[in-house]
């Protein structure tokens, strides 16, 4: 009996380390020393001043510099679009506990843990590719893609083409890096959400790199466009985002098998594939305030009163209700063009109606 309280105790705290450091490279988003200008100046060791990396991970800042900027500028990528994602949601992606970015929210394995790690693994590909394109990295540039089979015969491939190939690579190298450098007993409750890590990671640079498409521009005669340069470009970081969310809304809720595998809970659906997400626990309560689950819940939250849908104040509040305001709101308005050139707008006011959750 001692000897399995001991032991659940141990697994209980392994737990939690992993679950807490399983989110820090994502502090990248927000560091100062990445700022372009301080990244150059700063004379001391940039990878020994970065907090939030991995052994692994820290090694790599080492042999790739020059990248860490552009993780950075990935991982805030992938936190706005969370945020546009999940705006008028119980769960609103808040950033709110800073050593882990996201908070406590993501110590449970739940759908928005796999949302949150995925579109994090996709802001680093977008980013990567167009460094690489830019010239802004050392050891990569445009991309070699091979010429799409459909492209028609007389256009030109080989402009200049986000290098998805380079980005996908490192992303995986470099987000995946923290994961595999664990090692768990097989089976354990650890292993599972490790696994977990790595699909979503996965499926988030897949989604980015398969919605990546040629792009081309017209040469010729004044517009006649008798003549076009085509190049790989990646996807408008919007497209990723509502993407994942649908791969969010159809997330498969696995489970560990006997091998130690993640396998679909309800057998019946088909298995997810590599660009699906999964998750094994159930999402914490978004409704209420825990300390414990790290929900900030929507009490104080803005709500439509007339919406049906996840922003509607039925919803929002779960239940217990709101309250009304009403509050001015200053708007441009009336604006003219002058000849030549501006425009010249009147202020006006205006009393609407706001409704915040109890
Ligand atoms: C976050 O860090 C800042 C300064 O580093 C500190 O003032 C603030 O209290 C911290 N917030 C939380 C929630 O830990
Ligand atoms: C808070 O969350 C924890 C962990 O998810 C749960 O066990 C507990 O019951 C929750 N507390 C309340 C008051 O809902
Ligand atoms: C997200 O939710 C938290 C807690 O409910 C709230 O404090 C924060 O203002 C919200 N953020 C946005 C952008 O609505
Ligand atoms: C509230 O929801 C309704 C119905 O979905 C929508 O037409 C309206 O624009 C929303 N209002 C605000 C302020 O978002």
């Amino acid at each position: 009996m001692l000897r399995l309280m001991s032991s659940v105790a141990v697994i209980f705290c392994a737990g939690f380390t992993v679950l807490v450091d399983g989110s820090s490279w994502w502090s990248l988003a927000m560091n100062p020393l990445l700022i372009p200008e301080a990244y150059i100046i700063g004379g001391q060791p940039l990878c020994s001043q970065l907090t939030g990396l991995s052994t692994g991970q820290r090694k790599l800042c080492q042999l790739y510099q020059d990248h860490m900027q552009f993780i950075g500028a990935g991982a805030q990528t992938g936190i706005s679009e969370c945020q546009h994602q999940f705006g008028q949601r119980r769960w609103n992606c808040s950033t709110v506990d800073n050593s882990s970015v996201f908070g406590r929210v993501l110590h449970t394995g739940s759908r928005e843990t796999a949302f949150t790690f995925a579109i994090s693994a996709a802001g680093v590909v977008n980013a990567v590719s167009r460094a690489c394109r830019e010239g802004e990295l050392s050891s990569c540039g445009c991309s070699r893609a091979a010429r799409p089979k459909d492209l028609p015969r007389d256009w030109l491939w080989g402009g200049c083409g986000d290098n998805l190939n380079y980005g996908y690579r490192f992303s995986k190298e470099f987000v995946d890096a923290r994961e595999r450098e664990k090692t768990f007993a097989k089976g354990s409750v650890e292993s599972a959400r490790l696994l977990m890590n790595l699909h979503n990671n996965e499926a988030g640079r897949r989604i980015a790199s398969d919605l990546a498409h040629v792009s081309c521009k017209c040469h010729g005669v004044s517009g006649s466009c008798s003549l076009k340069t085509c190049w790989l470009q990646i996807a408008d970081f919007r497209r990723v985002g509502d993407a994942l969310k649908e791969k969010y809304d159809s997330a498969a809720a696995m489970k560990l098998n006997s091998r130690g595998k993640l396998v679909q809970v309800h057998s019946k659906f088909n298995s997810p594939t590599s660009n699906d997400l999964v998750y094994i626990e159930p999402s914490p309560d978004y409704c209420i305030e825990n300390k414990t689950s790290g929900s900030l819940g929507t009490q104080g939250r803005l709500c439509n009163k007339t919406s049906e849908g996840m922003d509607g104040c039925a919803l929002m509040c779960c239940g217990r209700g709101y309250d009304q305001y009403k509050v001015q709101l200053v708007e441009r308005c009336h604006c003219k063009f002058h000849w030549c050139c501006y425009v010249r707008c009147k202020r006006c006011s205006r009393t609407v109606d706001q409704f915040v959750c109890k």
